[in-house]
């Protein structure tokens, strides 16, 4: 069976956790090395990954290229406009093309259902490198870097403030799989969408959703946020404004544990759903979580190679 990466439940716990660990050891393992060198077992040599990009990325795109190499393999990049989906090529047609001269591919695109429809139709494993509902690859990196400052997944508490966004969904998904808690801290209407909520709780995660900002971060082990205006959404002045209170700062950094770390997939939008002092402070693993995102990438390739 083809292994497709479309949402974390694809994976499930167990994989997960092995992700993690694997991503821990080759990160470890090739610390002294040249970032373009490949690791020693080279376990993708000659595998190719393309990537296709309906929406802009830094993170996502370079820590793919970056992971593929590293492994052994290549990539190619392919932005959706210029290729003939931009002229009403089917996403059917082009999986089954792309099956035929890669050996996964990756897909960013506005609409879930397109990558759906991708897996679908190809014959090589399709990455979910974001939609509009979900960010899989994304958590698989925060994850990594949470156990990497020495916590725990289990019963530990994350704080979400702010939009209940496609980063909060893979948060939930997690969150069901790897048995941790959320409170979940949005204005009205910019709830996450309850399937994922109804799905985290099935899986044993406890969820609270509440307005009160504050409540949300008490005693939390990781806070968590992420733009308050998503790709391909309006700057919506109301939005804007209702999201105001979930601003992470440091009055709200200091209701969470001493040791909480704060978290933010980026880019950033520094005066807005974070201030200057939290995104530059010890407490911030930011850059750690962006980095990481090749160590995940790469475990996360090996996963749907069925190489872990
Ligand atoms: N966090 C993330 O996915 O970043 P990019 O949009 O730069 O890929
Ligand atoms: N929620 C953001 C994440 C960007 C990496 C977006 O979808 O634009």
């Amino acid at each position: 069976m083809t292994r497709h990466l479309l949402d974390l439940s694809d994976a499930g716990g167990y994989a997960i956790a092995a992700m993690i660990n694997d991503a821990i050891d080759r990160k470890s393992a090739r610390k002294v090395l040249p970032k373009g060198k490949p690791d020693a077992d080279r376990p993708l040599e000659g595998r190719v990954l393309a990537m296709i990009f309906e929406k802009n990325s830094t993170r996502t795109r370079v820590s793919f290229d970056m992971a593929m190499r590293q492994l052994g393999g290549t990539s190619l990049v392919l932005d959706a406009a210029s290729t003939q989906l931009g002229r009403g090529e089917t996403i059917a047609d082009t999986a089954r093309v792309l099956s035929r001269m890669v050996d996964a591919i990756m897909i960013r695109t506005d609409d879930h259902v397109k990558a759906e429809e991708m897996a679908r139709h190809a014959t090589v494993p399709v990455i979910n490198g974001l939609t509009d509902r979900s960010h899989p690859c994304q958590i698989v990196a925060d994850l990594l870097t949470i156990v990497e400052r020495s916590k725990a997944l289990p019963g530990l508490e994350v704080a979400w403030l702010g939009d209940g966004n496609n980063v909060l969904h893979s948060i939930l998904e997690a969150a069901g799989l790897m048995k941790f808690n959320v409170r979940v801290a949005t204005p009205a209407g910019y709830e996450p969408d309850a399937d994922f909520v109804i799905d985290a709780r099935a899986g044993g995660a406890q969820v609270t959703l509440t307005r009160d900002a504050a409540a949300a971060a008490s005693a939390a082990d990781v806070v968590v946020t992420d733009t308050w205006v998503s790709m391909g959404q309006d700057h919506a002045a109301e939005k804007l404004a209702a999201m105001e209170p979930y601003q992470v700062n440091a009055t709200l950094m200091r209701r969470a544990k001493p040791d909480a770390i704060f978290l933010h997939c980026l880019p950033a939008h520094i005066g807005e759903e974070v201030t200057q002092d939290v995104f530059e402070s010890a407490q911030s693993a930011v850059f750690d979580e962006a980095e990481n995102r090749i160590h995940a990438q790469k475990s996360i390739l090996l996963w749907a190679f069925g190489l872990l």
